[in-house]
């Protein structure tokens, strides 16, 4: 998949490929990733891409001739990705949003700066807004991080392990289920028995029956949203039980 990413700090961006999963996507040319700098494509000598604000008032506006000749650019390098407006304003991402954006063939991901870009981008050229929270960042640039590190996982061949992501949070509309590695006791707590029997059936009843419950205690309104088959309401009732 192919990220263009629209920022005027490339460095930051470019440090989502340099650790972890999404370093190894890179290697592996599952994800490319390509930074888009307004400022080249600022005209004046001084290379402005910002300006005051019409009506007056603090921070400076991201200017509209040169971050819409920045997105055609993009669009023209890559004419199938959506263009998403990382904002505040934005629908929230959520794992689903993520699944189905890791379909897509690539997306052009517009980072703002100061106090946002001018309101004719997103009219004009704007396809999405996405905000990755109810908090105000400096820029957009951690927003298309997250954006480009979620998507990233849900590659196929991105995870050592082809199910990890489906085990994940949200995946199947649940919390994850606890894990637990060595040692097998720490500070007298040892691990669930049920881990060391062997027996895969209980192992993955244990792990479901886990996974509803803390979903419920944590995040009920998650299981809210789901139609429980009568073989998780009666883990959810053991789990409510052993409490
Ligand atoms: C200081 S913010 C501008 C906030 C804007 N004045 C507002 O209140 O809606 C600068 C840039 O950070 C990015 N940004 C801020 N918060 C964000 C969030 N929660 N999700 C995604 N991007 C965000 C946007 O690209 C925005 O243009």
């Amino acid at each position: 998949m192919r990220f263009d990413v629209i920022t005027l700090f490339p460095e930051m961006v470019q440090a989502v490929t340099q650790s972890g999963v999404t370093s190894r996507a890179a290697e592996q040319g599952l994800i490319t990733l390509n930074c888009i700098n307004p400022r080249d494509y600022a005209t004046d000598k001084h290379r402005t891409v910002d300006d005051r604000p019409y009506g007056g008032g603090p921070g400076m506006v991201m200017k509209a001739d040169v971050v819409l000749s920045t997105i055609r650019d993009a669009k023209q390098q890559s004419p199938a990705s959506k263009v998403v407006y990382l904002s505040p304003q934005g629908k929230t991402v959520n794992q689903a949003m993520m699944s189905s954006a890791a379909k897509e063939e690539g997306l052009i991901l517009l980072c703002g700066r100061y106090e946002g870009i001018d309101e004719r981008i997103i009219e004009l050229a704007v396809d999405e807004e996405w905000s990755i929270g109810d908090y105000v960042l400096s820029g957009g640039e951690l927003g298309a991080m997250v954006v480009i590190d979620s998507i990233t996982r849900l590659l196929p061949g991105a995870l050592g392990h082809e199910q990890s992501a489906e085990q994940d949070s949200f995946s199947d509309g649940l919390l994850d289920c606890p894990h637990y590695t060595r040692p097998e006791e720490i500070e007298e707590k040892p691990i669930p028995a049920v881990l060391k029997s062997g027996n895969h059936a209980e192992i993955a009843k244990w792990r479901r029956m886990e996974a509803l419950g803390r979903t419920y205690q944590k995040r009920p309104d998650l299981l809210e949203k789901l139609d429980l088959n009568e073989q998780d309401k009666k883990l959810l009732e053991v789990f409510l039980r052993q409490q």
